[in-house]
């Protein structure tokens, strides 16, 4: 068996800021911006992603690394690499049936795909259309009897582990897409065509775009501004521990928690019964000023590591920072914009494209190190540094 999948080959594309370059060009620049704008001057967002450079990693040498093993169990299942695609809404509109396509590629990789609350393809689209289970990400709306709804059509559709997404009380102040959004028709409307394959994918062929899983009552997704109002009427400022005990009691598998940031948090999403944890800031994409996620990660981990799973998320573009997540502490890592890139550059194949990408790369660096499994990879590994 060769070292490394050598399917890439055929691609100009080596990684996954190549594959970001391509869907720029691919679709247009609201969506873009939609996809890659943060909150206020989006420090947060950018910290995500260069924090990893802080981190550096003890090399050691003479090591048999002829047999490197990177898959893991996860809330029993088992996944080939420490991967999870993160729910992304609206991945629809940016590939036709984005959402089904990812999961497909997700099931080709043997990892999880998580699919969103506010995805274009309903639960039950993404189940009939792959042979696994997916996660399901659940935003608990003000309107209760929606929100059970929503979870008994997971529970029917056999996912088994539920991501509850905590930190968006409010939408956050995204000036970079709101620029982008307060574009008159006209110049939407030749941004359009000026990507001609992409409106042909989506448009024409990828219909109808609805939004799945909320209920019909709200507004048509082509009237964005009435759906935002919608979201924006949705969204649960009241929002606390004991709306927490409501979905445990409602939802017969695991629950994670997504968006923890601060290890008392994590301490109290143990002693409530989570599955799990995400250890999040949604990207930065709703408030700027918060820790980076993999900085925010090292007192999470005192606070609970071995007692629950910890995910992370957040700026990890490269097998490279998977490792580095994980000898920080996480148990796994999930990856929002990276699989977005694939899907807006060449839809499916291109998501299957970035997470060979990331599991060549995960084992490559695996192999330098002189690691031969995911749980060789640990505190050890850490070159002492100022804030890890
Ligand atoms: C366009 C976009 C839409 C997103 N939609 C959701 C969502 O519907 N629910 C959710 O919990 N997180 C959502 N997220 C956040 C991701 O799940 C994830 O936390 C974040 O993208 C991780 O950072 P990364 O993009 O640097 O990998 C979204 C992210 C992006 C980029």
């Amino acid at each position: 068996m060769r070292f490394f999948d050598q399917s890439l080959s055929r691609f100009p594309l080596a990684s996954v800021s190549d594959y970001r370059l391509k869907a720029q060009k691919r679709i247009p620049t609201p969506l873009f911006d939609f996809l890659e704008g943060g909150a206020f001057e989006e420090v947060t967002m950018r910290k995500n992603r260069e924090d990893f450079q802080y981190i550096q990693l003890k090399r050691r040498v003479l090591k048999d690394v002829s047999n490197i093993k990177m898959e893991i169990e996860l809330f029993g299942q088992k996944i080939a690499f420490p991967l999870i695609l993160a729910p992304v809404g609206f991945a629809g509109v940016y590939a036709r049936r984005g959402e089904v396509q990812a999961a497909q590629a997700a099931v080709k990789a043997h990892i999880p795909f998580s699919l969103s609350t506010v995805s274009i393809c309903s639960l039950e689209e993404v189940a009939q259309q792959t042979s696994n289970p997916f996660w399901f990400q659940f935003y608990l709306f003000k309107e209760r009897e929606h929100s059970l709804e929503l979870l008994q059509r997971a529970q029917a559709t056999h996912c088994q582990v539920l991501l509850l997404t905590v930190d968006l009380p409010v939408a956050g102040a995204r000036y970079r897409y709101q620029r982008s959004r307060n574009r008159s028709r006209i110049q939407n409307f030749f941004d359009a065509m000026m990507h001609f394959p992409w409106w042909m994918d989506v448009h024409l062929r990828g219909g109808p775009l609805t939004m799945g899983n909320i209920p019909q009552s709200a507004p048509p997704l082509h009237n964005l501004s009435s759906m935002r109002k919608w979201m924006g009427t949705q969204l649960n400022q009241s929002c606390s521990w004991k709306d927490f005990e409501w979905v445990r009691a409602h939802w017969k598998g695991k629950i994670l928690i997504k968006g923890i940031l601060d290890s008392e948090d994590a301490r109290l999403a143990e002693k409530m019964g989570a599955d799990g944890i995400v250890v999040s800031n949604h990207g930065g994409r709703h408030l700027d000023g918060t820790l980076s996620t993999i900085s925010a990660l090292p007192a999470i981990c005192e606070a609970v590591k071995g007692h629950l799973p910890i995910l992370l998320d957040g700026g990890i573009t490269s097998g490279l920072d998977m490792v580095k997540a994980l000898a920080v502490g996480a148990d796994a890592c999930m990856i929002g914009k990276p699989w977005m890139y694939g899907l807006a550059a060449y839809g499916g194949r291109g998501v299957s494209d970035i997470l060979t990408i990331l599991q060549n790369e995960l084992k490559i660096v695996m192999a330098h190190l002189g690691l031969s499994s995911i749980k060789d990879i640990h505190h050890d590994l850490l070159v002492k540094h100022s804030f890890f």
